[in-house]
């Protein structure tokens, strides 16, 4: 069967690639020459684990194709995926221009009946508007499906989650189209992977309920991190047996600096948005948002409380990017934290395996570093940010020698408050008690 997928960007590349591993023959579009003729030369725009040579698998075996040519991607598919930007408006709600122009753009070139599918997080009542702009654009009378497939890939496991999902959810109005997209998903049923079959409005709305449940999760567990320090608790430990009751589970229970990313952020203030809109009050998830917020202010308290003051401080910063394992640096804590440390007059210099093109670009101003250890040369702290495997072994005895003074503020529980003291560190982390240098 041949699909297309119409926009090149994160969602649209990993759902392309892997389509084409899963054996169909896919037209990746996107408007942007500059990145297709990238994309044709075998360049990937962003970092993520895999990417590079499933692309070039697919590409090899001819299943993988790209171009700028609407028509030509409309024309010779069956499916399209529509997998464009939507980014956030000021007030929290949705862009959709992309999408508009997209689906007007398809209802405009369709001879033959397709199957249009939202893969782009939208809020719920966009299939329907998708298929109202499809309606008013035809040039003749065509039949066609509209369903909403949300993605749930996470950045640095995009492939695997993609090829090894917990559900895919379809939400569609009739069978044909339904029967039509479990074709392309037939990999999965070796996998007994369970497919969720709803209306157009439920599946729009799964997606932003299970994105702001887990930004819920890891405020509560934020918020319980504070208490922890005040009362001399662990929260790695309250984490661990909350974990183990089934009914919770371990997942995102992992105290730090706040979530970050492309979706979460955007998605819980959509959902607050939509909630709105319809006169519904989405307390809990403005709860979530609101200590998010104050989980970042209160990593620079927690830095400025350990350097005693901010101004004129040299502080070293490991990690860059919202998580490990990608370059993406939107509402990455680490840099929103990076920017407050600056406006009270902190030098910094920082270090990422992945994200230093991309924070160039947006902060100037910062000393990058060429690798972990010249971070720490010369500075009165070390923070590490970001969780990257390659922070989790650090040399700490040559990080301690290069400090003024040695002082370690992990906002990611990666080192032990006892090891860290007996090494003659102050050693601040969340939600465990700091332990005085031995
Ligand atoms: C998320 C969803 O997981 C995915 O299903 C959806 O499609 C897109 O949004 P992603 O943004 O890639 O994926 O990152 P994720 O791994 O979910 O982490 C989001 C943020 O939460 C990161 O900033 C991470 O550091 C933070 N986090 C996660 C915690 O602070 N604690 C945790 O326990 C888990």
């Amino acid at each position: 069967m041949h699909i297309s997928v119409i926009g090149s960007g994160y969602v649209g590349l990993v759902t392309a690639a892997c389509f084409a591993e899963f054996g169909l023959q896919v037209t990746c579009m996107d408007q942007d020459h500059r990145r297709i003729a990238a994309l044709e030369s075998g360049e990937i725009p962003f970092y993520e684990p895999g990417l590079h040579d499933l692309v070039g698998k697919g590409r090899q075996a001819g299943r993988l194709t790209f171009t700028t040519n609407l028509t030509q991607a409309v024309e010779q598919a069956l499916v399209i995926f529509i997998a464009v930007g939507t980014p956030p408006r000021d007030d929290g709600s949705v862009d959709l221009s992309a999408i508009e122009a997209v689906a007007t753009g398809i209802g405009r070139e369709m001879t033959s009946y397709k199957v249009i599918v939202t893969k782009s997080t939208v809020p719920v009542g966009t299939g329907r508007q998708v298929i109202s702009w499809i309606e008013s654009s035809l040039r003749e009378p065509v039949r066609f499906d509209v369903v909403s497939n949300p993605e749930f890939l996470r950045e640095g496991s995009a492939i695997e989650d993609f090829i090894r999902p917990n559900r895919v959810v379809l939400g569609a109005e009739r069978d044909e189209s339904v029967a039509i997209l479990k074709d392309l998903y037939q990999p999965l049923y070796l996998i007994e992977t369970p497919i969720v079959v709803t209306s157009l409005e439920t599946a729009e709305l799964i997606k932003y309920a299970s994105n702001t449940f887990l930004a819920t999760k890891i405020s509560f567990i934020n918020e319980m991190s504070v208490l922890c320090e005040q009362v001399g608790a662990d929260v790695r430990l309250v984490a661990k047996a909350m974990g183990l009751d089934g009914r919770i589970g371990s997942k995102f229970l992992h105290a730090g600096p706040g979530y970050g990313g492309s979706c979460f952020p955007k998605d819980v203030d959509a959902l607050v948005a939509t909630g709105k809109e319809h006169r519904c009050e989405m307390g809990i998830a403005k709860a979530a948002v609101d200590a998010n917020v104050r989980q970042k202010t209160r990593m620079v308290e927690k830095i400025r409380t350990a350097l005693g003051d901010l101004n004129n401080k040299r502080i070293g910063v490991l990690g860059l990017s919202f998580k490990p394992n990608t370059s993406d640096i939107r509402e990455s804590p680490s840099i929103a934290i990076i920017r407050l440390l600056l406006k009270e007059g902190a030098h910094i210099q920082a270090y990422d395996p992945e994200a230093m093109r991309e924070t160039a670009q947006q902060l100037p101003e910062l000393k990058l570093c060429s690798d972990s250890y010249e971070v720490s040369v010369d500075a009165d702290a070390i923070v590490l940010a970001t969780e990257w495997n390659q922070f989790r072994n650090l040399d700490l005895e040559r990080i301690k020698t290069q400090l003024r003074t040695p002082i370690f503020i992990d906002l990611r529980n990666v080192y032990q408050p006892a090891r860290m003291a007996k090494m003659g560190f102050q050693y601040w982390s969340i939600g465990r008690p700091s332990l005085p240098p031995a």
